[in-house]
C-alpha cells in the first residue's frame, strides 16, 4: 500500500507536504513491508511530539543507519498519572510535522487512542525491579505505561532498530529489558541527551518554565555533575545526596521527588560508586517536573 500523501488530520491540522501519514496499524505495516521486502533498514522513532532538537537527534541517528524512518506521534494516555498533565502536554502537530518532513522522515504513525487501545484492551507490560523504582515511585503507572505502548509500538511497526534517548534513562532501561525478554526482533539504540547551553536537558515540558525558572532549571544537571565529582573523589554517597537535595532546594527547586545513586543497567541502588554507577534525579519547579541523569565516571 502506498502511504496517503500528506492531507488534513482530525484536528484540523494541516501536516506538512510531503510526509505521508498513516493512522492504522495495518496501514502501518503495509507500506513498512515493502521496504523490508527491499532490504531497506527500517528506523523506528517513537515519540509524543512537541519535537525539539532531542527528538530530532534521534530521526539524525535514525536516519544516518536506515534507509527508511518511521516516526510514531502518540499521546499515550496509559503513561500520564495525571489528567490535568495529560490535558496541558504541549501539542503542536503542525510544527512536528514540518520538522519531520524536512528531516527527510518517510513516514509519520500517528494513531488515534482508539487504534491503540480499543475498549477491550487488557494487556499491561512491566518489568520487575525497572518499572516500579524511581519515575514509577512517584507517578504510579507511568513506567507500566511507557512498557505496554512501547511493546505495542514495536510490534506494530516491527523496525530494524527503534531509538530512544538517554535522557529517559529509564525508559531506555525498560525497552532494552522487555525487549531481550519478550524476544521482540528489534535493535534498541540509545542516543546521548542532548542539552542547551546552559546545561539544561531538553524536555518537550520546558515550554512551561517562566523565565526565572529557565534560569533555574540548569541547577539540576549541575548538581548531579558536583555530586558525580565528588563521589568519584571518594565522597560518601548518603551525605552526597542529602546534600544534592539541599542544593536542589536552594537553588530554586519546589520539591525533589528523588536523587539516586543506581546501576546504569539494573537501576539496583548503589550505596557505593561501582563502575556503571549513575545518578538520577527528578525534581519539580513549580508545575514543571524535570529529570535528568548523569554516569559517575
Ligand atoms: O519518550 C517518550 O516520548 C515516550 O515515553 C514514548 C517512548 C514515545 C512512549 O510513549
Amino acid at each position: 500500500m502506498t502511504p496517503a500523501p500528506a492531507r488534513k488530520m482530525a484536528s484540523g491540522d494541516a501536516l506538512a507536504a510531503g510526509l505521508p501519514i498513516v493512522r492504522r496499524t495495518d496501514d502501518l505495516r503495509a507500506a513498512v513491508a515493502p521496504w523490508r521486502q527491499a532490504g531497506h533498514r527500517v528506523g523506528l522513532v517513537p515519540t509524543m511530539g512537541a519535537l525539539h532538537d532531542g527528538h530530532m537527534a534521534l530521526v539524525r541517528q535514525a536516519k544516518a543507519d536506515c534507509e527508511r524512518v518511521v516516526v510514531s506521534l502518540f499521546l499515550n494516555p496509559k503513561q500520564f498519572d495525571a489528567a490535568a498533565d495529560l490535558a496541558r502536554y504541549p501539542r503542536d502537530l503542525a510544527a512536528d510535522s514540518a520538522m519531520l518532513a524536512a528531516a527527510g522522515v518517510d513516514l509519520l504513525f500517528a494513531p488515534e487512542t482508539s487504534e491503540m487501545y480499543p475498549n477491550d484492551f487488557a494487556t499491561t507490560v512491566s518489568v520487575a525491579g525497572l518499572t516500579d523504582c524511581l519515575c514509577a515511585k512517584t507517578r504510579p503507572g507511568h513506567m507500566t505505561g511507557v512498557a505496554t505502548v512501547v511493546t505495542k509500538l514495536l510490534l506494530q511497526a516491527q523496525p530494524d532498530i527503534a531509538y530512544f534517548g538517554e535522557k529517559d534513562y529509564q525508559q531506555l532501561l525498560v525497552v532494552r529489558r522487555l525487549v531481550r525478554d519478550l524476544c521482540v526482533p528489534v535493535r534498541i539504540a540509545a542516543v546521548p541527551v542532548v542539552r542547551a547551553a546552559d546545561g539544561l536537558a531538553l524536555s518537550s515540558r520546558n515550554v512551561f518554565l517562566t523565565p526565572k525558572q529557565q534560569q533555574q532549571a540548569p541547577a539540576l544537571y549541575h548538581v548531579l555533575r558536583t555530586v558525580a565529582g565528588r563521589l568519584l573523589a571518594g565522597g560518601d554517597t548518603a551525605t552526597e545526596l542529602a546534600w544534592a537535595r539541599t542544593a536542589l532546594l536552594s537553588a530554586g527547586f519546589d520539591k525533589v521527588d528523588y536523587v539516586e545513586l543506581r546501576h546504569g543497567n539494573t537501576l539496583a541502588p548503589q550505596a557505593h560508586t561501582e563502575p556503571q554507577a549513575r545518578l538520577f534525579a527528578a525534581a519539580w519547579l513549580g508545575q514543571v517536573r524535570l529529570i535528568d541523569n548523569v554516569p559517575v565516571c
